[in-house]
C-alpha cells in the first residue's frame, strides 16, 4: 500500500493527524471532485436533460453495485441509502413484529441500535433485552452472556459489528451461528465496519446489515447502504415508499407491488452527486484493497494501545485481542476528562480525536491513511497531559 501517496489525495492531512474517521472519515480530492463534477453538469446543462438525466441513471445503478461489492452480495440484496440509521430503519419499522417478542441487544451501543429497539418496543409491545458487557470480556464470556439472554420469544439479535465507544470487534460469525440454530434474526449496525473491515454476507449468512458512506469508506454525510437477505424481503413491509417501489405506479385500477424488491423502499428522489461521491469512495478503498486496509488499521491500533499503556495514569479502554480489536482505540487519561483531553490534542499537536460517552474516554480512529508517526504523535500528546 502506498501510503504517502493515499494520503497526498487526502488534503485534511496536510494539516492535521486526523484520527477522527469513526465519526466522518476525511474525503479524498477526487471523491469531492465527483461529486462537484455531478453538480456543475446538472448547473451548466440540468439535471433531467437528455443525457444528464440518463447518466445520472447510470451514477445510481453503479453505486449500488459497488454496495453490493462491499457486502459482498448480490445487488437486489442492497440498496443505496442515506446514512447507516435509515437503513436500521427501514428494517426495525418494516418487520412484522409481534406483541411479546424479544430483541435482544447490549449496553455499549449507540443511539442508533438503542431507539430504533427500544420504538418498536414501545409500538408493538416487543421487549428489548439489553446485556451487559465489558470492553474487555473474552468472546467466549459475550457469547455465553447472549445466549443465557435467549427465550423462545427472542426474535432478533441487533447489535453493531465494531461497537462505536471501544472499537471491540463482536464476535458475530459465532453470534450468527447461534441465532441461526434457533431461527432468530441477526441485524448489525455497521457504521462502524464498511471501508474498514472486509464484509461478506454471502459466507456470513448474517440477515440485515447497515453501512455507512462517511466514515470508513470516506465518502460524504447523505450516503450509505443496506443489505437484507434475499429471503427476508417478502417480510419487510416498506414503512416508507413511493412511486419508484413498483413498476406502473400510475396504474391506479391494478395496483401491482412487488414485495420481493429492494426497490420497494425508493421512497423518491436520491442524490446523484452523493452517490457520485459514494461511488468514487468505494473504488478509492477497493484501490486500496480492504484486507490490507484491515490489517493495517489493526496494527496502528495495536502500536496505540502499546504506547498509550505505558503511560502512567492512562487506561486504554479498548480490548487487547487482535482479534476482538479494530481501528478504533479508547482510552481514559486519571484526573482529566475526555473533553479537555480531546481540546489539548487538538490544540498542542493538531490532533483530531472524540470523546465518547460510555464507557467515558477519548476515542482515536485509526485508518490505513495514518502513520506510525501519527501514533506517536498522540501518545506523545497524552504523555504531556497525563
Ligand atoms: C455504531 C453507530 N451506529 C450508527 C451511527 C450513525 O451513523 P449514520 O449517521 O450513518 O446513521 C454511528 C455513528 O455516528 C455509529 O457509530
Amino acid at each position: 500500500m502506498d501510503v504517502a501517496k493515499i494520503r497526498s489525495q487526502i488534503p485534511v492531512l496536510a494539516h492535521t493527524a486526523y484520527m477522527n474517521t469513526g465519526w466522518s472519515g476525511p474525503s479524498p480530492r477526487q471523491v469531492a471532485q465527483a461529486m462537484k463534477d455531478r453538480i456543475d453538469l446538472e448547473l451548466e446543462q440540468g439535471s433531467t436533460t437528455s443525457g444528464v438525466y440518463e447518466a445520472g441513471k447510470e451514477i445510481q445503478a453503479r453505486a449500488r453495485e459497488a454496495a453490493a461489492r462491499i457486502f459482498n452480495a448480490s445487488v437486489d440484496e442492497v440498496l443505496v441509502t442515506r446514512n447507516t440509521t435509515e437503513g436500521i430503519n427501514i428494517v426495525m419499522s418494516g418487520l412484522d413484529w409481534r406483541q411479546g417478542d424479544e430483541i435482544i441487544t447490549c449496553n455499549l451501543e449507540h443511539g442508533s441500535v438503542v431507539v430504533p429497539s427500544q420504538m418498536v418496543g414501545l409500538r408493538y409491545g416487543v421487549a428489548v433485552k439489553v446485556v451487559d458487557l465489558d470492553p474487555h470480556d473474552p468472546r467466549e464470556t459475550i457469547l455465553a452472556k447472549i445466549e443465557a439472554a435467549f427465550t423462545p420469544k427472542t426474535r432478533m439479535v441487533f447489535i453493531s459489528h465494531i461497537e462505536y465507544s471501544t472499537g471491540l470487534r463482536m464476535p458475530a460469525e459465532e453470534i450468527r451461528k447461534l441465532t441461526k440454530d434457533r431461527g432468530i434474526l441477526f441485524m448489525l449496525d455497521g457504521a462502524q465496519t464498511g471501508g474498514h473491515i472486509a464484509l461478506d454476507m454471502a459466507r456470513s449468512e448474517f440477515d440485515f446489515y447497515s453501512i455507512p458512506g462517511q466514515k470508513w469508506l470516506l465518502g460524504y454525510e447523505g450516503t450509505g447502504a443496506l443489505f437484507i437477505r434475499q429471503e427476508h424481503l417478502e417480510r419487510i413491509h416498506p414503512a416508507h415508499t413511493g412511486g419508484r417501489a413498483v413498476a406502473s405506479p400510475m396504474d391506479v385500477h391494478n395496483f401491482q407491488p412487488n414485495p420481493h424488491t429492494m426497490e420497494k423502499f425508493l421512497g423518491g428522489s436520491a442524490s446523484v452527486p452523493l452517490q457520485a461521491a459514494f461511488l468514487e469512495a468505494t473504488k478509492f478503498i477497493e484501490e486500496a484493497g480492504i484486507q490490507n486496509i484491515e490489517a493495517r488499521n489493526l496494527d496502528l491500533a495495536e502500536s496505540a494501545k502499546a504506547k498509550l499503556s505505558e503511560i502512567p495514569g492512562v487506561t486504554v479502554i479498548s480490548p487487547s485481542e487482535r482479534r476482538d480489536s479494530s481501528g478504533l482505540v479508547s482510552f481514559s487519561v486519571e484526573g482529566q476528562t475526555p473533553v479537555s483531553v480531546v481540546s489539548r490534542l487538538w490544540e498542542n499537536h493538531q490532533v483530531v480525536v472524540r470523546q465518547v460517552a460510555y464507557p467515558a474516554g477519548v476515542r482515536a480512529s485509526l485508518h490505513f491513511f495514518n502513520t506510525e508517526e501519527e501514533v506517536e504523535l498522540l501518545a506523545g500528546g497524552v504523555r504531556e497531559l497525563a
